[in-house]
């Protein structure tokens, strides 16, 4: 993964800032504001914002939830 564009505009937020955040622990649009600021100005980029954490959420979740259902079904 090394394409890299601009999300939010105002902020200077790319797509790959995002998907580090999510990395990071964020999980939502107000954790990506609050950890990268995208969003907070002329809010125009949210839509993509959370299609771009959708994908990252998506990537970034699947070995979690696996992690998860071997953690439960070991209790
Ligand atoms: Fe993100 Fe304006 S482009 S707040």
């Amino acid at each position: 993964y090394d394409q890299r564009m601009y999300i939010c505009i105002c902020n200077a937020v790319s797509d790959k800032a995002i998907h580090q955040a999510v990395g990071e622990g964020a999980t939502s649009i107000r954790d990506l504001s609050f950890m990268t600021g995208c969003g907070t100005q002329c809010g125009s980029c949210v839509k993509h914002v959370r299609e771009v954490l959708d994908q990252a959420l998506a990537e970034a979740g699947e070995p979690r939830s696996q992690l998860r259902l071997q953690v439960i079904s070991q209790g």
